[in-house]
């Protein structure tokens, strides 16, 4: 392992390495049986002669810091390791440096950091539903390809071959008109977020987003200077007549309103898209969730009945196969990509390359469109048990929110109030079962009390056991 020790000036070299060394011991960055540099080599990285360092070592040898193994070199011994953290650092770690107040407002979402026995939590499709093998033999052709190919940095609007498959598949399962030279692949839906968000807005600009929504997006806003405006959700989506005036952005999920679930009616769109061309603004399309389609026939996409040019659509592979490959893309209308890719190049440059070549021969290949259909009809069979045990079982205390698609229900409290079904999560929570409050949702307006059951994390057979608990914690 590579040491840092930084000398200072030409005097007591040996004493300078000793402290140093010492101190890495004893405040834990050096562990037992981590082994010390070569006398030979630190000396030559250090420009000090071979014997300054070996009287340092056998210093710290003799006080038994070190023990030096003949031929094999000399090891941090067990005794003294980690053993006095509270020594002053070298270099007093400074506070002058703050961050600007707007991160005091953001949570790392530390929810999923504890597993839970009964996890409804949202956002979480099924690791046992994942393609592991064809995934598997994907990325080996990948890695075998690289053996032989430069390493080269990739394209800042993503892997044509990403690109060319997400047109094929967008055009087929949504009725998109895309051409691969309008999508940019991206980091996830955030990404796209951050990206768009740079490239057409700017500080102090307001950008609307549905209230109760998704929270990461809002403190991206809010971070980027923007002027976040919550606005009510009903049964039909987004209000479009509560949109603020000043609005130069709205951000939306009409497919599957997160965290309501409700789909954005055809009359909201058409007047979502008229209020945008009213008033030279611009719609953020995050089509979430609307992979997994359980009843009726999908609506049309804004994107897909925006004649003026006003829509930019957005799609994640986070919920379709798994968070962990966090790649998603936007597709935008031909003005913005140059700028929309020097924007992803000054963030990031490229999403990874083997990632998204895996992803586009998976997609190109009928895997991703037979993934949908055999992960669909296992979240089908989870939602049916849900909705109906909340239908017989609830129906004192919640009401389902209609909904068509996507990986969650929730249902809305009948009579109790957002405190008191706090206190029943809580209880749940205790034993096991994780749920969202639909209060945790909310932007500015008064929350609504109810709950928001996820099913892409847990396992059929765990459903009836997990709501029986959830039940007896309303008592
Ligand atoms: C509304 C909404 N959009 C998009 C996503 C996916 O985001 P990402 O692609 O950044 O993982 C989520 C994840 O929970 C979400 O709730």
């Amino acid at each position: 392992m590579t040491l840092h020790i930084r000398l200072d000036g030409q005097t007591d070299l040996t004493g300078q390495i000793y402290r140093q060394v010492r101190r890495a011991i004893l405040d834990g960055r050096l562990r037992p049986g981590d082994r010390l540099p070569p006398s030979r080599e630190l000396a030559r990285t250090l420009s000090v002669s071979r014997l300054t360092v070996t009287i340092a070592y056998e210093r710290l040898a003799g006080e038994g810091f070190v023990r030096t193994a003949a031929g094999s070199g000399t090891f941090v011994s067990s005794a003294m390791a980690g053993q006095k953290r509270d020594e002053a650092p070298a270099i007093q770690a400074a506070d002058a440096i703050s961050p600007r107040p707007i991160w005091d407002t953001v949570v790392l979402p530390t929810a999923f950091d504890r597993p839970a026995i009964y996890d409804f939590r949202t956002g979480l499709p099924d690791g046992a539903l994942f393609p592991h093998r064809s995934w598997r033999r994907l990325v080996g052709r990948e890695l075998r390809a690289a053996e032989t190919s430069a390493m080269i940095y990739g394209q800042p609007g993503g892997a044509s071959l990403l690109r060319s498959a997400i047109a094929r598949h967008v055009a087929v399962s949504r009725g998109i008109d895309a051409s691969e030279d309008r999508i940019l692949i991206t980091s996830g839906t955030q990404q796209a977020l951050d990206i768009v968000a740079r490239v057409v807005l700017t500080p102090g600009d307001t950008i609307a987003v549905e209230d109760p929504g998704y929270e990461p997006p809002r403190h991206l806003f809010r971070s980027l200077g923007l002027q976040v405006a919550g606005v009510p959700v009903d049964h039909e989506g987004i209000v479009v007549d509560r949109l603020p005036n000043d609005a130069r952005a709205v951000y939306v999920t009409p497919s599957h309103q997160y965290p309501l679930g409700v789909v954005m009616s055809m009359r909201r769109r058409r007047a979502l898209l008229q209020w945008a061309e009213r008033r030279d603004a611009l719609i953020i399309e995050d089509d979430y969730d609307s992979e997994f389609r359980f009843v009726g026939r999908p609506l049309e996409p804004l994107q897909t009945i925006d004649a003026a040019g006003r829509v930019i659509y957005v799609g994640s592979f986070s919920k379709t196969l798994s968070p962990s490959i966090r790649l998603g893309f936007l597709f935008a209308p031909a003005s913005l990509l140059p700028a929309l890719r020097k924007a992803k190049y000054v963030s990031d440059w490229y999403a990874p390359e083997l990632l998204q070549n895996v992803l586009g021969n998976f997609i190109a290949g009928g895997g991703f469109a037979r993934h949908i259909r055999k992960a669909g009809a296992v979240y089908r069979s989870r939602r049916r048990l849900i909705e109906a045990a909340i239908r017989r079982d609830f129906r004192e205390h919640l009401d389902v929110v209609p909904s068509e698609t996507g990986l969650h229900l929730t249902a809305t409290a009948k009579h109790l109030s957002a405190a008191e079904l706090e206190l029943v999560a809580g209880r749940a929570r205790e034993r096991g079962v994780a749920v969202h409050r639909l209060v945790s949702f909310a932007v500015t307006e008064a929350p609504r009390a109810g709950l928001v059951l996820g099913f892409g994390a847990i396992r059929t057979d765990q459903i009836e056991p997990g709501l029986k608990i959830l039940h007896e914690c309303f008592r």
